[in-house]
C-alpha cells in the first residue's frame, strides 16, 4: 500500500501525469527511513533533513512534522513487514515543461515501503568490495534530490566491477559513497568528512558519531586524503538500508587485512544495541 496525494492504494493503482516536474526534470527530494519493529528510526532527524532538502530547492513543505508522522504511521500499519523502509518524495508538481517554476501548483507527494532486510551474515563477516571514482556530481550533495543521474551511474561502475560501492574522490579528499556515507580508520581512530555542500549528511552518520562519543572511541571529524583511503586500517560504510558495513576491498586491494575490523565489530554492535534500546522505549518514533 501507497501513499500518493491523499489517497492510500495499492502501488498497481498509483498513477501520476507525465507532466509531473519530478518525471520531467528531476525536480523533487526524497528522503529514506527505516522502520524497525514497526517504529520509524529517527524520525525527527529525517523530517529536519527533509525541510533542509525543501529548503535547498525553494519548496514549501506541504507537511506539518506531525502530519508527516500521521501519513508514514500509516503507512506502516498498512504493509505487512515488522521491519520496512519508507520512501518519501515529493516534487514540484505538474505544470506545462517550463525550467521556470510554475505558480499555483500543488506539490506531488508520495510515500511507499519497503521489507527492510538486515545486510546478510556471510557480508558481515567478509565485508564489501569498493571501488573509487570522482566525484562527478553537482555542488549541492547536501540536497537529497531525487534527480539521481551521477549516483546511478557511479553506483553501477561499483557493480559493473563486481564491487559493492563507489567511493567518491573530489579534488584529492573523499566525499561519500554514491548511495552511503564513509568512514576511514586509522591507528584506531575513526575519521569522518566533515558535513558540508559536498556529501549527504547521513542520518546513519550521526548515529554512528553519537555511538562513538559515547563509547569514548577516538574520533577526528576532517577532510579525508585519497591516500587515507588507500592506506586505511577499515573502511566503514553506512547508510539507513545497509546500517554499518565493513568496507574491505578498495580497487582490487585490500583494506588493511582484508577483513571486517575491530572498530566496524564495535560500532556495529553500539549500533545494534542502540536499536533495540529505541525499540524498547514504548514510543512510536525516535527521538
Ligand atoms: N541513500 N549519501 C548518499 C549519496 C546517500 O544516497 C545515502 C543514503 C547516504 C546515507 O544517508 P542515511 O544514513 O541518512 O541513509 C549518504 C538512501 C538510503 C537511498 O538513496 O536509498
Amino acid at each position: 500500500m501507497i501513499y500518493l496525494n491523499g489517497d492510500f492504494m495499492p502501488i498497481e493503482h498509483a498513477r501520476i501525469s507525465v507532466l509531473d516536474r519530478g518525471f520531467i526534470f528531476g525536480d523533487g527530494v526524497y528522503e529514506v527511513i527505516p522502520v524497525y519493529s514497526r517504529k520509524p528510526f529517527r524520525l525527527v532527524d529525517h523530517l529536519l533533513r527533509l525541510q533542509h532538502s525543501l529548503d535547498g530547492i525553494r519548496l514549501q513543505n506541504p507537511h506539518s512534522s506531525e502530519e508527516w508522522r500521521t501519513l508514514l504511521e500509516q503507512i506502516v500499519v498498512r504493509n505487512e513487514s515488522d521491519d520496512q523502509y519508507l520512501y518519501l518524495h515529493v516534487t514540484r508538481g505538474i505544470a506545462r515543461r517550463d525550467h521556470a517554476f510554475p505558480q499555483g501548483v500543488v506539490p506531488t507527494v508520495f510515500i511507499m515501503s519497503n521489507p527492510l532486510l538486515a545486510p546478510p551474515n556471510g557480508l558481515l563477516a567478509t565485508g564489501v568490495a569498493a571501488i573509487t571514482a570522482s566525484d562527478n556530481r553537482w555542488l549541492r550533495c547536501d540536497i537529497k534530490a531525487i534527480s539521481l543521474l551521477p549516483n546511478v551511474l557511479l553506483r553501477q561502475m561499483a557493480i559493473d566491477a563486481g564491487a559493492m560501492e563507489t567511493v567518491l574522490l573530489r579534488d584529492g579528499f573523499m566525499t561519500e559513497g554514491a548511495a552511503s556515507n564513509i568512514f576511514v580508520v586509522k591507528d584506531g581512530v575513526l575519521l569522518a568528512p566533515p558535513k558540508n555542500h559536498l556529501m549527504l549528511p547521513g542520518i546513519t552518520y550521526d548515529v554512528v558519531l553519537e555511538l562513538a562519543a559515547g563509547d569514548n572511541i577516538p574520533v577526528e571529524v576532517r577532510p579525508i586524503a585519497e591516500h587515507e583511503v588507500r592506506t586505511a586500517d577499515e573502511i566503514l560504510l553506512t547508510s539507513s538500508t545497509r546500517e554499518i558495513m565493513a568496507v574491505t576491498r578498495v580497487d582490487d586491494k585490500e583494506v588493511g587485512r582484508g577483513k571486517p575490523g575491530a572498530m566496524f565489530a564495535l560500532l556495529y554492535r553500539l549500533y545494534q544495541e542502540y536499536k533495540a534500546t529505541v525499540m524498547r522505549a514504548g514510543t512510536s518514533a525516535y527521538p
